[in-house]
């Protein structure tokens, strides 16, 4: 049974969210809508998920005695990872300690923050299927994987990054320099090694995401939503559409896939699995066990978005995966590099049929930050593609 208390009071519920960016926002925005007491956490002030909680502290999430040390002082009921680059050995012995449950747990944290500890587990303990791959440590090591057999085309990617940040493809011996550099200037942090993958030419890459939740006799229960289909640009997404058509062979086997790696993570929460296909070939690619960028089109095509799932599921409540209608979203970059910057044409791209719109409120752009997403339903997701691609082309984001 789940009690939930009263914010601001001795018996409140509290919920610590460690990264508050577009993503963390909208799980506060769900947990709030609960009645939950909730602290967003992030390395700069006013992030955006600062902006809709009752508290709002600012640290360095990887150094882990500033972690320990607000954990202990705020005694959150649960502390939810929303970003990968946090100091998770902490969190693993607060979690044994008895201090804080950690979603979906501190292990899964762990393994997730880098693309090392979740390769391994899919590939190599659970068997799943992934590109080839190898990690190296060196120019030299890069070039001798590539020659013992991952081959030509590839992907190099640094072992600590997010959104395609320092990742590039090699077609042939000449890009092997070039790429090698690439990851040693967008990693995360600076220890020198990357993942090199074959390239699997896939028909389409989709996210799974995959609710572990608890059912009405406290056992855990494995929900999926419909598959999001989505596009990237030089490894960020730039565009997401549900429900992507599937062969029922291959949706079966993501599914397979999704359930084996979300049952060995465990826990309670809503996990994103990204996954490659072609015909009726699934390839695992990587698991975030939390809400997915792909799935902010949830907001518009899911009775209980991805945000809600995830609030619901860590609380112990029921969920409800099922969608509502066919809709797409579509990223809007900042476009400048600016503090402050402000939107036109936000009421022309509301005037499209059947649209939305969230802008973050990011108190500083870039040209390639992530500042806004249009969401757009319809009867079919060729039309709502075409939609929100249109209201997100209308927002024209300015320096002033
Ligand atoms: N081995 C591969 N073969 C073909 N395409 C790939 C491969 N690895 C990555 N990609 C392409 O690059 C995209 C980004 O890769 P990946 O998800 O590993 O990077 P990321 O930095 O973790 O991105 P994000 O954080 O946005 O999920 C994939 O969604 C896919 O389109
Ligand atoms: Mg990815």
């Amino acid at each position: 049974m789940t009690t939930l208390g009263t914010p601001l009071s001795p018996h409140a519920t509290k919920v610590m969210l460690l990264g508050s960016g577009e993503l963390g926002k909208e799980v506060l925005i769900a947990l709030q809508r609960l009645g939950v007491e909730t602290i967003a956490v992030d390395r700069y002030d006013n992030a955006p998920g600062q902006q809709v909680s009752h508290h709002a502290r600012t640290i360095t999430m990887s150094d882990p005695a500033q972690l320990k040390a607000l954990i202990e002082a705020e005694r959150p009921h649960l502390v939810v990872p929303e970003i990968e680059a946090i100091a998770t050995p902490m969190l693993e012995e607060l979690e044994a300690a008895g201090v804080v449950r950690v979603i979906p747990t501190a292990r899964a944290a762990r393994l997730t923050m880098d693309r090392e500890g979740i390769r391994v587990l899919a590939a190599e303990t659970l068997g799943l299927p992934t590109s080839p791959y190898k990690f190296c440590n060196s120019l030299d090591e890069l070039q001798a994987a590539i020659d013992a057999g991952i081959g030509y085309p590839c992907i190099v990617k640094p072992v600590m990054s997010s959104s395609g940040k320092g990742q590039s493809k090699i077609d042939g011996p000449a890009d092997v320099q070039k790429a090698w550099d690439t990851a040693m200037a967008g990693g995360r942090v600076s220890h020198g090694r990357v993942i090199v993958e074959g390239f699997i030419d896939f028909d389409y890459e989709i996210t799974q995401l995959t609710v572990r939740a608890l059912g009405a006799e406290g056992q855990i229960e494995t929900h999926f939503c419909d598959p999001i289909g989505h596009v990237q640009v030089s490894g960020d997404y730039v565009e997401s559409w549900q429900p992507h058509p599937m062969h029922p062979a291959a949706l079966e086997k993501s599914r397979q896939i999704a359930k084996a790696v979300t049952d060995n993570l465990g826990g309670q929460g809503l996990f994103g699995v990204e996954l490659f296909v072609k015909g009726e070939q699934v390839w695992f690619s990587e698991v975030s066990p939390r809400p997915h960028d792909t799935g902010l089109v949830t907001l518009c095509t899911q009775h209980q978005s991805e945000f809600e799932l995830h609030a619901r599921a860590i609380l112990g409540l029921p969920v409800d995966t099922s969608l509502r209608n066919p809709g797409a979203s579509a990223v809007i970059y900042g476009g400048v590099d600016a503090v402050g910057i402000v939107f036109d044409g936000v009421e022309e791209a509301l005037r499209v049929p059947g649209t939305d719109l969230r802008l973050f409120g990011k108190p500083e752009s870039f040209a390639k930050r992530r500042m806004g997403v249009a969401l757009a339903r319809a009867g079919d997701v060729e039309a709502a593609r075409v939609n929100a691609t249109l209201a997100a082309s209308k927002v024209r984001p300015r320096q002033v």
